[in-house]
């Protein structure tokens, strides 16, 4: 309608109802209607319209009432103060609420219909004790649009949590005075009725809401939740949808080969090669995630929630647990899993027990006393771990004695057990192996079929001293408590060594009188040997034998001269000899002047050849100085004589000097 037309169709309308019902010849200014001209409303919600008059009295009695009508004061009556004398046509929705005594016009309209905005409102005082009027030109009009507002779904303010309880509410638009919408919810597809329930709140206007329970999962994080409010009424009908953040604590799982890992199940990589580990994580919100070895943090890339790690080049010391742990605020999870490095054994080392420790030396060489029990016990760093195996390169040993834990024992270790001992560990990734040569070790002792002797010879007594030892042994001479490891103005030492045998001679003046005491003491760093030769005596002078000894003599030569050759026949060769008992003594803590001198000498001269301590390893039997043939080797058996015999301190030895000429 435009608004020329508005204002011929008023200016109508006040011709007519001037004719009709209002007071003639009244200031028209005077009445007016204080109220919201154009007032839109949604389809289906509610308006309060709040309205004051004013008219030429200024007030009005007790008897007025008002009323709106639709149109014209010939139209519908929509709202009535007195509703006995002017009924609503269709009374249920709009209500005068306002109160004409009070010059207060307001109305209500419930559940707003498009036909409420047809035509303009105007209202009449009707006061039968004063003054009637129609507004006319101050009639109202009400614009009904579609219903826009939508509900509103009211969630807790703290998160959803999946597994537990939640209620959600959605309250329905408007608020006045309308009747009760049906609220359904739509949740993961399935509809729902609510209970709707009215809240009237302190200015009386009411709002209708409907509460959902439920127990989200996991499952619905994501998805949507719709409330669609429907108004009856007026046909009209909303809808709001949220879309639920369902939290939950994080779930992991660890992909190993596109596969889910089994925490039980070891992962095997060989050395050397690669494997991607991922550890996927599934929680809202999202989880910090890392990998852990050891409480060392491992550095992984991140894409997305999967966290991956990557063992390359892997080496025994990526062998171990690794834990993938994933936290969020909700709870921290963690799962492991076992990396297992299978590698080739490596660094076989060799231990060395007779039972308490014994030593191999930088050359990978055991010194071992003869007899001494020995075990040799092989370990090699490997996984899965090794098959260990011993050989070596002594022809005289097959059976080895090898127990489970790579372990080889000798009870009592012989001279014939030298020799290189090879452990070799053996796995699925290949093997490699250790070695250690033994070499038995024992103190200085007569040699067998080589007797120690002493002989005398043209004004000298020479005496030999052939011993056997590993590691060779140091000779010095003792004579007449002296002791001499070097040759000097009378004394002449030679020593010498071949192989495990060392043979010293010793040349000293003779006097033909006293007899020296005499031994060869002969020592390696395992034991000391002392071995007695000859014993100090003093042979009787020639001339205090007397005449009856001189008578003896004459007798005892043609008497012995007869069985001197028989003698002579047979001890033509004898050399004066001793053979002294073995007096060995350990030598460990003796602090004898005999180690004092560690040279070894040949023909008076000085030779390099060390006494080889406990770390060294070359075959020092295999070593030794060729010997010039020495003098003794010319005594003269030819023009030898009977001598008196000289006796000894022990008694089970004896010995002559048998004087050659
Ligand atoms: C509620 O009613 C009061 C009158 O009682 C009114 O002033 C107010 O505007 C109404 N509220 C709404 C949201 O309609
Ligand atoms: C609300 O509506 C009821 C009837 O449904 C009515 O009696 C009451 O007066 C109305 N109140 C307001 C404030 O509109
Ligand atoms: C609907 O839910 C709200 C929020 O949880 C609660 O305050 C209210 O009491 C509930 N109403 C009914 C009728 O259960
Ligand atoms: C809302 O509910 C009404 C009445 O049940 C229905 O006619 C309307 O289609 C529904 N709207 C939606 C979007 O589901
Ligand atoms: C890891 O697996 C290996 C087998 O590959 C096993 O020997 C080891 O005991 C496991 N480690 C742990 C901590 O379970
Ligand atoms: C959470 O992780 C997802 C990938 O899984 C990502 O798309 C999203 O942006 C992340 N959210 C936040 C808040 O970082
Ligand atoms: C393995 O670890 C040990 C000690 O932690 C270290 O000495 C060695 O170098 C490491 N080996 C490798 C190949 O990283
Ligand atoms: C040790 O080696 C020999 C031959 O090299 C072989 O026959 C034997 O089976 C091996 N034993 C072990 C335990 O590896
Ligand atoms: C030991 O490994 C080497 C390669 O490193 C191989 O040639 C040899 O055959 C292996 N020996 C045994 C007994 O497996
Ligand atoms: C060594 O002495 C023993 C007696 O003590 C004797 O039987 C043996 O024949 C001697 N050997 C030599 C080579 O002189
Ligand atoms: C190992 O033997 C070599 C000669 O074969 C020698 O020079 C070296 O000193 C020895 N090392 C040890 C620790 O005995
Ligand atoms: C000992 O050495 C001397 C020379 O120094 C030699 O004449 C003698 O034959 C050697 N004896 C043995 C048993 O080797």
């Amino acid at each position: 309608m435009g608004f020329t037309d508005l204002d011929h169709f008023l200016l109508l309308l006040f011709i007519m109802s001037s004719l009709l019902n209002t007071t003639f010849g009244a200031d028209h200014s005077k009445y007016t209607v204080i109220v919201q001209r154009d007032i839109s409303v949604q389809r289906g919600l509610c308006v309060y319209i709040p309205c004051r008059f004013t008219l030429e009295s200024g007030s009005t009695s007790a008897q007025a009432y008002g009323i709106w009508y639709k149109g014209d004061s010939k139209g519908e009556v929509v709202s009535s103060q007195n509703p006995s004398k002017n009924p609503p046509q269709n009374p249920g929705r709009i209500f005068f609420t306002g109160d004409a005594t009070k010059l207060d016009c307001s109305m209500s309209i419930n559940d707003v219909q498009f036909s409420d905005g047809d035509k303009p409102y105007l209202f009449r005082l009707q006061d039968d004790g004063g003054e009637k009027y129609n507004y006319v030109n101050h009639m109202i009009q009400l614009t009904v649009t579609e219903l826009m507002d939508k509900p509103v779904i009211i969630t807790p303010v703290t998160p959803l949590l999946a597994d537990k309880e939640v209620t959600l509410t959605c309250e329905s638009p408007g608020r006045c005075n309308g009747s009760a919408p049906l609220i359904t919810w739509n949740r993961r597809g399935v509809q729902r009725t609510g209970v709707t329930h009215t809240t009237i709140h302190p200015d009386g206007n009411k709002t209708y809401y409907s509460n959902i329970t439920f127990t989200p999962s996991k499952q619905d994080h994501l998805s949507s939740l719709t409330c669609n409010v429907s108004i009856r009424a007026s046909s009209a009908s909303t809808q709001n949808q949220i879309i639920l953040n369902v939290e939950y604590p994080p779930i992991v799982s660890i992909i190993v080969k596109d596969n889910i890992q089994n925490e039980n199940t070891p992962i095997i990589v060989n050395e050397g090669d690669s494997e991607t580990i991922k550890c996927t994580v599934d929680s809202n919100p999202n989880s910090t995630i890392i990998w852990t070895k050891e409480d060392i943090i491992l550095s992984g890339t991140l894409i997305g929630q999967t966290l991956i790690y990557s063992v390359k080049n892997a080496n025994p010391n990526d062998t171990g647990i690794y834990r993938c742990s994933a936290n969020n605020r909700h709870s921290s999870i963690t799962r492991s899993i076992n990396i297992t490095v299978h590698y080739a054994p490596r660094n076989p080392q060799i231990h060395c027990s007779t039972p308490t420790d014994c030593p191999i030396d930088g050359n990978k060489t055991i010194y071992i006393k003869e007899e001494s029990s020995l075990s040799l016990r092989c370990a090699a760093e490997s996984f899965p771990p090794a098959a260990l195996n011993w050989s070596t390169t002594n022809k005289n040993q097959q059976n080895f004695n090898t127990n489970q834990n790579g372990e080889i024992s000798f009870s009592k270790i012989l001279l014939s057990d030298d020799g290189s001992y090879t452990c070799q560990a053996k796995n699925e990734r290949g093997n490699s192996s250790a070695s250690v040569t033994i070499k038995v070790t024992f103190g200085p002792r007569s040699v067998s079929g080589k007797n120690s002797t002493c002989k005398e010879a043209e004004h000298h007594i020479e005496c030999s001293c052939i011993i056997e030892s590993f590691p060779v042994a140091n000779i010095q001479w003792k004579i007449d408590e002296k002791s001499y490891n070097t040759s000097d103005k009378d004394i002449q030492i030679t020593t010498c060594r071949i192989k495990a045998e060392t043979n010293s001679t010793l040349s000293l003046p003779f006097n033909q009188k006293d007899v020296p005491s005499i031994e060869c003491i002969s020592s390696n760093q395992y034991e000391k040997f002392v071995l007695p030769l000859l014993s100090k005596k003093s042979l009787p002078e020639k001339s205090s034998l007397g005449m009856i000894a001189a008578v003896s003599v004459v007798l005892a030569v043609s008497v012995m001269l007869g069985i001197a050759f028989i003698i002579l026949q047979y001890f033509r060769r004898r050399k004066l000899k001793q053979e002294g008992k073995d007096e060995k003594e350990l030598t460990s803590n003796s602090q004898d002047a005999i180690y004092s001198n560690a040279s070894v000498f040949c023909n008076n001269g000085e030779i390099s050849q060390e006494i080889p301590n406990k770390n060294s390893t070359q075959d020092d039997r295999t070593v030794y100085m060729n010997c010039e043939e020495v003098q003794y080797a010319s005594i003269n058996f030819a023009a030898m004589k009977t001598k008196p015999s000289m006796e000894v301190t022990e008694p089970e030895t004896e010995y002559a000097i048998i004087k050659p000429r």
